[in-house]
């Protein structure tokens, strides 16, 4: 998930341009760069790190010119290296680009592009786009845009300038949001608004297949036939706090609600022609794969959670044998493991020491180590074998929401790819599992728009200080992930149990004061065991909140409360299940008047043992 930031008006460019460039510094970055156009000369300045690291590096006061374009770049296509930054240019050093998304058609359009004599200096999809368009240049860089996006397919946000027009600034946007910012004789492109906001709250969304002209005093947007659109003017009431939350009131409700975006770009590139592709990603071709006959995940926390879902998938789908261990006992109980063995490390942050230890100690025993992480370029995915990243973008609440998801998703593309692999599946099985898996997006986002109440349900925790969470199978880690987001945020005492452990002891805690939430969504195991454990709990004057699978009439006669998710493949219930629990403790919190991104004694990382 990349930052774009453009400018074309009668400042200097490159301060507005870095200035904005910090303002989207959530959306994650592990480069960026800067370009402005002086005196008909394209100027780019570039380099890997932070963006503290990089200012101490490049001096972007000396860039003069009016009009240019930036970029904070988290890499999908192509390692973190100084040639792999945006901007990029064409071999004439005329026109200049920024991109965010991803080009899937990049690779033959790149071979049809050297065939004709064109360089390139990286291995982004993003460079092919500059070299497109220059191939098509013919005195209009507008023209030449629409001819080029005419041959792309993919997702794109981009931010074009040309030295021979340096009176204009063109943008595009097909799926990666992108905004037009109306000024004052100056206007401005940027993938969100934060990075604008200090300069107009006068804004255009882009959709889909539009393109926008800028000139200094003037803005058209047009489609990708060149026909001119009347868009909305929106104004931004956010102060620029707010504006960095994307309008909501806390990361972590943003980054709940970023979900949806977060899977697609975890799911891009890596499913095609009906088949999951990982081999690029992993060190470990299909005959070493195959020779693996035992899995451990190690982890913390959420991320501990999704590695107990993750057995569950990999046993019942790639019948692998699994078991999942906490880093932190991992690294000190002398495990057995060997050649053999496959450590999977699963982590947000890839900083977290147990963690850390834990891939340590497997490497020594000779196990091959594979991550499943969102920071990219972090301790655990550089010293583990291979990494599968999640993009789920920079995670800044405290409670991991979007990393766990997404965590879930990596876990399930790794399944089916070790399903096909293994033939633990037939094809036509895998490629049902696949549509499916396409679908998730669009049903979180259906979860998410509409108000399924789930804010009045959690007026129940107002004055609880105790509560259960409930589940069975692949729906236990979800009971547990429920528990563990409402005790961080809202302080309240919470417990996730195997539901069939009920009477085993936690049936005594059970009365009006114990708010039980039950994952009863419809599976061909134990939904009718789930059933019975609503009906002990009811019996003991317990209140209870069921997350159940639209359509199911009998369990709004049992439960207090019922929340629906759509009607999907029982282990993609799951991710879909663990939405409204997240909101659950994201409300219970703020009706304390706590603070859910910055909870007491947590850090986002925990780097120390
Ligand atoms: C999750 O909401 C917590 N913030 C915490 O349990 C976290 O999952 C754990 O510390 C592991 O972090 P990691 O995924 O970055 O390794």
């Amino acid at each position: 998930m990349c930052g774009i930031i453009g400018y074309i008006g009668s400042r200097k460019a490159a301060n507005i341009l870095w200035d904005g460039l910090k303002r989207l510094e959530y959306r994650g970055y592990d480069s960026a760069g800067i370009c402005t156009i002086n005196n008909n000369h394209i100027l780019i300045e570039k380099d890997v790190g932070k963006l503290e690291e990089i200012q101490n590096k490049i001096n972007f006061n000396s860039m003069n010119g009016n009009v240019g374009i930036s970029h904070c770049r988290w890499a999908t296509h192509g390692k973190v290296t100084k040639e792999n930054a945006h901007p990029h240019c064409d071999n004439n050093n005329k026109i200049s680009i920024v991109h965010n998304g991803i080009i899937e058609n990049f690779q033959e359009l790149k071979e049809r592009l050297i065939k004709k004599g064109h360089k390139f200096k990286s291995m982004t999809d993003t460079e092919v786009v500059v070299h497109l368009i220059a191939d098509n240049y013919n005195g209009s860089i507008e023209e030449a845009t629409r001819k080029a996006l005419k041959q792309i397919d993919g997702s794109y946000a981009l931010g074009i300038v040309c030295a021979n027009e340096p009176d204009k600034l063109i943008a595009a946007r097909n799926e990666s949001p992108l905004i037009v910012g109306l000024g004052e004789g100056e206007n401005f492109i940027a993938s969100d608004v934060p990075a604008i906001l200090k300069h107009t709250n006068k804004v255009i969304y882009l959709d889909n297949n539009e393109m926008a002209v800028l000139t200094k005093d003037n803005v058209t947007i047009k489609n990708n036939n060149g026909e001119i659109i009347h868009k909305k003017i929106a104004e931004i009431d956010w102060d620029s706090e707010l504006a960095e939350k994307a309008g909501y009131r806390h990361f972590m409700l943003k980054e709940i609600h970023e979900q949806p975006r977060a899977i697609t770009e975890t799911l891009n590139g890596r499913i095609e022609n009906g088949n999951i592709n990982l081999a690029n990603e992993l060190n470990l071709n299909e005959g070493e794969l195959k020779r693996i006959n035992r899995i451990i995940i190690v982890a913390c926390g959420t991320s501990w959670h999704a590695a107990l879902a993750g057995e569950f998938m990999l046993e019942e789908l790639a019948k692998i044998p699994v078991e999942v261990e906490y880093a932190s006992e991992f690294r000190y109980r002398n495990p057995i493991v060997n050649e053999d063995t496959l450590v999977i490390a699963i982590s947000q942050s890839g900083e977290t020491a147990d963690t850390l230890a834990a891939i340590r100690e497997a490497k020594k025993k000779n196990a091959n180590v594979l991550s499943i992480v969102n920071a990219k370029g972090s301790s655990i995915s550089r010293e583990a074998d291979s990494v599968l990243y999640t993009y789920a973008g920079p995670e800044i609440g405290v409670a991991s929401t979007k990393a766990f998801t997404t965590q879930l998703i990596v876990l399930y593309l790794f399944t089916l790819y070790m399903s096909n692999i293994r033939n633990s599946l037939n094809k036509e099985t895998i490629r049902d599992l696949i549509g499916k898996l396409r679908k998730l997006p669009l049903e979180m986002e259906t979860l998410l728009t509409e108000d399924k109440g789930i804010k009045k349900i959690a007026d129940i925790y107002k004055d609880k200080n105790n509560a259960l969470f409930l589940g069975r199978g692949i729906n236990f880690p979800i009971a547990l992930e429920g528990a563990l987001k409402l005790k961080e945020v809202s302080y309240i005492h919470a417990e996730g149990y195997p539901a069939a452990e009920m009477k085993h002891g936690p049936i005594a805690l059970i009365d009006k004061n114990m708010p039980v939430v039950v994952l009863a969504t419809k599976d061909v195991y134990t939904y009718k065991k789930v059933l019975g454990n609503i009906q002990e709990v009811k019996a003991r004057g317990g209140i209870v909140i069921a997350i159940a699978t639209e359509g199911d009439e009998e369990i709004r006669k049992i439960a207090d409360y019922v929340f629906y998710i759509p009607r999907t493949l029982y282990i993609l219930s799951s991710i879909l299940s663990v939405v409204p629990l997240q909101l659950l403790a994201y409300y219970a919190a703020t009706d304390r008047n706590l603070d859910p991104d910055k909870p007491r004694n947590l850090s986002k990382s925990v780097t120390v043992e």
